[in-house]
């Protein structure tokens, strides 16, 4: 399906984004792992959180639709049902690397994952790599990619250095350690999103945390809240962000918002880049302990001029998701703007390095990649043109939100894709113009 975004005059009005796509993940298959029901509130009804939801039915797990939220009657830790078919994980790149870490202790049970092409094409060697280690087995077509079986043993507790700063291959290994023997410590390159260690918080696991050390315990099983309640997704609200930060004379309030420090890398970003945005960021915790609940906050964005600016390797995890965003930005400031030690955009649902040149570069930017990152002349505007979504949500959306603020609009094709984490994005920008 293809649009015609035209120029916006204004972005102006308030929305809540939709419900945090990797909270939803997470919840979904911790409560797949407890004894007791758990109620999800807000759980995002989107095409990536849809397949978890149809992963844990496969596993055992109960679901039911209720007027207040998901009801997941979980299996418990150790129980997981072996599905008839393979497990069809879709578009979730979160899905496939997180949820092997709970089946790799399921002693004497074998499950096959795989997904669509753009699964297929995603190294899953960096979980494959620690869960070998702890006793696993990963059976892969060709050693990195899906389709895989995972082979589920008696686990041992590892000490592990992440060789990449991600919290999908961070949550993999904590979920595998709540099965194993004995502590297993995982050295972090560097935050990245917490979500799974503040709910394993919630569901009781010993779980603590010194510098980049994190250190899980085992469970004898998952004793959740009875209901959680996921906040909205700072990485679908930065879309709307960015469009009211462009589009000259926008106002725009985006009510409770998620502002995990671990996920706001973009607005401290957009913030130095000039932009106007007032929020309450969770601060980073000096002490380096776990928080319990996720915050959330209300974002006021106003638009106005931005400059350049340089993303170093550090900023990156807080702000993955985001980059694109970031390069957007950074064609309306005046001089160049650098992103830095970014070469796992290189590995999301597209090679989003190459997408973003490609995409941006087609409606007129001066926008290069580097081996890790790009760079990106900005001229203070964005002429327009046709953007090919290529089927990456991320790539989808950020042609709608180039063609808001561009100065002749932008045609995107394939805007559907953006069903995978935002169903409701092309209705939601419409009510804002
Ligand atoms: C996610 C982690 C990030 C991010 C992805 C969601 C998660 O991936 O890009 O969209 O929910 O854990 P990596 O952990 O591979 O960096």
């Amino acid at each position: 399906m293809k649009v015609l975004i035209e120029p916006a005059g204004r972005i102006k009005g308030k929305l809540t984004a939709p419900a945090d796509k990797s909270i939803s993940h997470r919840a979904a298959i911790l409560a797949v792992m407890a004894d007791e029901p758990v109620l999800i509130t807000n759980y995002l009804e989107a095409a990536d959180t849809l397949s978890t939801l149809n992963a844990i039915e496969q596993l055992g797990a109960l679901v039911e639709r209720r007027s207040e939220g998901v009801m997941i009657r979980g299996v418990g830790l150790r129980n997981a049902q072996v599905p008839a078919q393979p497990i069809d994980v879709g578009n979730a790149g979160t899905l496939i690397r997180i949820l092997p870490g709970w089946l790799a202790g399921q002693v004497g049970s074998s499950f096959q994952l795989d997904g669509d092409e753009s699964i297929r094409r995603r190294p899953i060697d960096r979980i494959a790599e620690p869960l070998r280690l702890m006793g696993a087995s990963i059976v892969a077509s060709d050693e990195r990619h899906a389709p895989f079986t995972v082979e589920g043993a008696r686990l041992q507790g590892i000490d592990y250095a992440l060789p990449v700063a991600s919290a999908q291959v961070k949550s993999c290994i904590a979920l595998a350690a709540l099965t194993a023997e004995g502590p297993t410590r995982i050295t972090e390159l560097g935050a990245s999103r917490d979500h799974t260690e503040r709910l394993m918080v919630n569901a009781g696991v010993k779980i603590s945390r010194e510098g980049d050390d994190l250190t899980i315990f085992p469970a004898d099983e998952l004793t959740l809240p009875e209901r959680i309640e996921i906040p909205s997704d700072p990485s679908s609200a930065a879309f709307l962000i960015t469009a009211a930060v462009l589009v000259a004379g926008s106002r725009l309030l985006i009510e409770d918002c998620s502002v995990n420090w671990t996920r706001s890398g973009f607005i401290e970003i957009a913030k130095r880049m000039g932009a106007v945005i007032i929020t309450d960021l969770e601060e980073r915790p000096s002490d380096g302990g776990i928080a319990q609940q996720e915050p959330v906050s209300d974002i006021d964005v106003t638009a106005g001029p931005l400059k350049p600016t340089t993303v170093t390797a550090d900023e990156v995890p807080l702000a993955i998701d985001e980059l694109p965003l970031v390069a957007l930005m950074a064609c309306f400031a005046e001089g160049q703007t650098r992103i830095e030690g970014a070469g796992e955009l290189r590995l999301k649902e597209s090679d989003r390095i190459a997408a973003v040149v490609m995409a941006l570069g087609g409606l007129g930017a001066e926008v290069e990649a580097t081996d890790d990152g790009l760079i990106v002349n900005g001229h203070g505007s964005l002429r327009g043109g046709h953007l090919d979504a290529a089927g990456d949500h991320r790539i989808a959306m950020l042609g709608v939100v180039a063609g808001l603020a561009s100065q002749e609009g932008v045609e995107v094709v394939g805007v559907e894709a953006a069903a995978v984490s935002y169903p409701n994005f092309l209705d939601d920008v419409a009510a804002l113009r």
